[in-house]
């Protein structure tokens, strides 16, 4: 029997003229009545192509602030303003205003690179904002002759140092999800199954991902499981409610979570904050909202450039 409060959201969102954006870190319950589901790229270009009045973001606060940015017109509403992120909150920016000053007096050019989980006032200070979805295809536009300031996450920056060699200086940030996967026990998961694949986001540390089949942001790992046509068995080291979006896309598939060092499935607290009554609540009362903030003008230059530009492909000599 379906939960009333279901009917509840979907006659709510009728009414108040929503659209409703989860990404795949969200409980499968509030994906499955999301109009759009997505990893950071796919819905902060999703939350462009809205044409209701209003965006309830499903989501943490600095996808919801994108969404804004990208839409000034829109009411953007997040259920719970609390749902932060780790990797936002290691990166304030006047730290890294701080720190970019000192790189400058020491004779460093430079550019920033980004990643999108930080907040506004960060990403007005940066000169470009990278998702796991476009981050290669973004730091080709940097040209060679300048060095790479990579912030907040140290972990996927290496990783995008060794794929795409460039040298980075790395802020010292990580996402406390990515952060703490048990490797004793994705070892134990390989030995028990041999065959199975092994997908992990590039958030997880250097330990992590020298064990993956596979590593890619969110969406690139359902089209990776998506390639195998045979029934073949996923060990995936992400936000555990990604398994949910993997069954629903693919489920000819089994799907294990990869445990933390402290849990045997690992969930963000933050993405977790949002809950089918909150989301009830949010679209009944018009709150909470993300107003526009006066850093938004300055992000929102550096994050149109940089997702929704077309990319141009890098050429001989760059
Ligand atoms: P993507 O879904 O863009 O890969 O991001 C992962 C994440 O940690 C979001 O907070
Ligand atoms: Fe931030 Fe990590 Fe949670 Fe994503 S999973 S919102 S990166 S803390």
């Amino acid at each position: 029997m379906p939960d009333p409060l279901i009917f509840e959201i979907l006659d709510l969102k009728k009414k108040h003229d929503a659209t409703i954006l989860a990404h795949y870190y969200q409980d499968g319950e509030i994906q499955e009545l999301a109009d759009f589901t997505g990893d950071s790229l796919k819905l902060a270009r999703a939350a462009t192509t809205v044409t209701s009045s209003t965006i309830v973001f499903c989501g943490v606060h600095f996808m919801a602030e994108t969404a804004k940015i990208l839409n000034p017109k829109k009411r953007v509403l997040l259920p719970d303003l609390e749902a932060g992120c780790s990797l936002a909150d290691a990166c304030p920016a006047d730290k890294l205003a701080r720190y970019q000053e000192m790189l400058r007096i020491n004779g460093r050019t430079f550019q920033t690179v980004t990643y999108i989980n930080s907040t506004a006032a960060t990403k007005a200070l940066s000169d470009w904002i990278v998702t796991s979805g476009n981050a290669e295809e973004v730091i080709a536009r940097v040209p060679k002759d300048v060095e790479i300031l990579f912030v907040p996450d140290r972990h996927l920056g290496a990783y995008l140092e060794e794929v795409t060699g460039r040298k980075m200086i790395l802020w010292d940030g990580a996402c406390m999800v990515h952060e703490i996967f048990s490797l004793k026990d994705l070892l134990a998961q390989k030995k028990k199954l041999p065959a199975a694949k092994t997908v992990a986001h590039p958030e997880c540390p250097a330990n992590i991902l020298a064990h993956a089949d596979y590593i890619g942001g969110t969406e690139a790992m359902i089209k990776y499981v998506g390639s195998f046509a045979e029934p073949t068995d996923f060990l995936v080291a992400t936000e555990a409610n990604m398994l949910w979006q993997l069954q629903s896309k693919h489920p000819r598939h089994r799907y294990h979570p990869v445990p933390g060092i402290t849990c045997a499935c690992n969930t963000c607290p933050h993405m977790a904050r949002n809950t089918l009554e909150k989301l009830r609540d949010c679209l009944r009362d018009g709150k909470p909202e993300i107003n526009w903030q006066p850093e938004f003008d300055r992000a929102k230059e550096v994050i149109e450039r940089s997702l929704l530009e077309p990319v141009r492909k890098p050429v001989a000599g760059d």
